[in-house]
């Protein structure tokens, strides 16, 4: 039960924060807290309570959380000192992490409502990111979806694929750079899937004086070698693992704990323990908080719908998150159906995974009965992840956001059809969300106004679509000549 914390102490605590800083429930057992300043935290011991929850306000938004102990609500997030989104999320690490994950927190809550730290971020996110990116009216991909008479939806594209880097994984990568070159920590390490990340970890950190080893799957590196070069030339030491993304995520973590002392290891997600979720999903809420302004400069309102493919989950939190209290704005998320659902090369989590532990924290896994992990697969290969955030997870069973799968072959056409109708190549990862729109508009009454989230460029991903292309052909050949079964062909050539 939550017991209320008296005003004498409210009272106190705004007086020490000083900024905008509002506590609002105090609970009992619950064992971490989320404190900017130790003598508050001293404070709070001496009233025997054991956490901490409360609202603060960022130059850029205010933010407020409900209580995690009241029923799980459609319209709210939900998140408390453990970081928990219902039953979802929370810090499952060894004791030897508890203290580092702890300083973080502290850290980061101090870096949000510090003003010189916001006013150098946003500086940097202008300046150096090249925010805020366009919303882009697609007049032909609009025009497409049109039934004979005329009707159809509109859609708008959030340009993330124009960051420097690429992504939106610079919005993150920057931030938390940022955040541990404050905490003194000079050496960063972090793993990357399609790369896009490892691109921007590397970005920031030469520009920010900082060393950093990005671990990569050897699969991976195969299948991005444009994002390994640059990250090499970023001056990033790329260590090669055997496997790809999920295996590459462990060992950044067996780096990390080898360096607790000096080094940062960054997610590039919306995953592992609390406060990693969080706190990359509030660096990342720069999308949404952008999309709210400019709809209203476009045309005077909120989205009706919101689209994001979903990997680990950062792109569409961060489209997601500034308007999950806006319950009539419909929240789309999709995910890699792969080869197709059935036949269990995909990575579709919410569609098809189970509730687990892993890296940290409860979510969503691709796992077999006994609770390993299942390889994730996607020709996106940046949506290879056998996890997904706590959030979303949370998001996805109180029936706040719906979750959509669609396949390669899908996302290939999606590609193509926005290079084609509007002279933009999405990455690979984004064409899942792009490709989600043959299903949803011809349901979608005339004038909806829908909002795409392109994640990333797909430069990256133009050797495989085009060897996709080549490979397709001669199996339509082979097919036709009877000797063989295609989709069989062009499953071993992916892998
Ligand atoms: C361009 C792009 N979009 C999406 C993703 C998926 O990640 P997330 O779900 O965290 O946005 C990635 C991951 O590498 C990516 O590179």
């Amino acid at each position: 039960m939550p017991n209320y914390m008296d005003q004498n102490l409210l009272d106190y605590i705004q007086k020490l924060s000083s900024i905008f800083f509002k506590m609002s429930t105090i609970c009992n057992n619950q064992s971490s807290f989320i404190l900017s300043q130790n003598n508050i935290w001293k404070n709070i011991e001496k009233t025997g309570r054991k956490s901490v929850r409360f609202q603060y306000v960022t130059p850029s938004a205010s933010l407020s959380y409900q209580s995690s102990t009241k029923t799980a609500n459609k319209s709210c997030s939900s998140f408390s000192s453990t970081g928990k989104f219902g039953k979802f999320g929370g810090k499952y690490v060894p004791e030897l992490l508890v203290t580092c994950l702890s300083d973080l927190e502290e850290e980061f809550y101090m870096a949000l409502n510090d003003a010189k730290f916001q006013e150098e971020l946003g500086t940097a996110l202008r300046d150096y990111v090249g925010r805020e990116t366009a919303l882009y009216y697609a007049e032909r991909l609009s025009e497409h979806y049109k039934d004979k008479d005329g009707y159809g939806p509109e859609i708008y594209i959030k340009r993330e694929d124009l960051n420097h880097g690429g992504a939106h994984k610079i919005n993150n990568a920057l931030a938390q750079a940022m955040l541990a070159k404050r905490m003194g920590r000079m050496s960063i390490v972090t793993a990357t899937g399609a790369g896009q990340h490892g691109v921007a970890a590397a970005a920031v950190c030469a520009k920010l004086g900082l060393s950093c080893t990005v671990i990569m799957g050897r699969l991976d590196i195969e299948r991005q070698p444009t994002n390994v070069r640059l990250m090499k030339l970023l001056g990033a030491l790329v260590k090669p693992v055997d496997g790809n993304y999920k295996d590459a995520s462990s060992e950044a973590v067996r780096e990390w704990v080898g360096n607790l002392d000096t080094s940062y290891h960054m997610p590039g997600s919306v995953i592992g323990p609390h406060p990693c979720p969080t706190m990359v999903r509030e660096f990342q809420s720069v999308i949404g908080k952008e999309v709210r302004k400019q709809a209203m400069e476009k045309w005077g309102g909120k989205p009706d719908v919101l689209v994001a493919c979903v990997g680990s989950g950062s792109n569409a939190m961060g489209l997601f998150h500034e308007f999950i209290e806006d319950e009539e704005v419909r929240l789309v998320g999709v995910e890699a159906a792969g080869f197709g659902l059935e036949t269990g090369y995909h990575s579709a989590t919410l569609s098809r995974g189970e509730v687990g532990v892993y890296h940290g924290s409860m979510s969503y896994l691709l796992q077999d009965d006994e609770g390993q992990i299942v390889g994730p697969y996607s020709i996106g290969v940046g949506l290879e992840c056998p996890g997904v955030g706590p959030e979303l997870s949370y998001l996805k069973d109180n029936g706040r956001a719906e979750f959509h799968a669609v396949t390669d072959e899908e996302a290939l056409h999606a590609y193509k059809r926005l290079c084609r109708l509007e002279g933009i190549f999405p990455a690979l990862e984004a064409s899942h969300a792009l490709a989600a729109l043959e299903k949803l508009c011809p349901n979608l009454p005339h004038g909806t106004k829908v909002v795409v989230n392109c994640s990333g460029r797909g430069d990256k991903d133009a050797a495989t679509v085009q060897k996709l292309d080549q490979l397709r052909l001669s199996t339509a050949m082979v097919r036709e000549n009877n000797t063989s079964n295609s989709s069989k062909q062009l499953q071993t050539a992916i892998h």
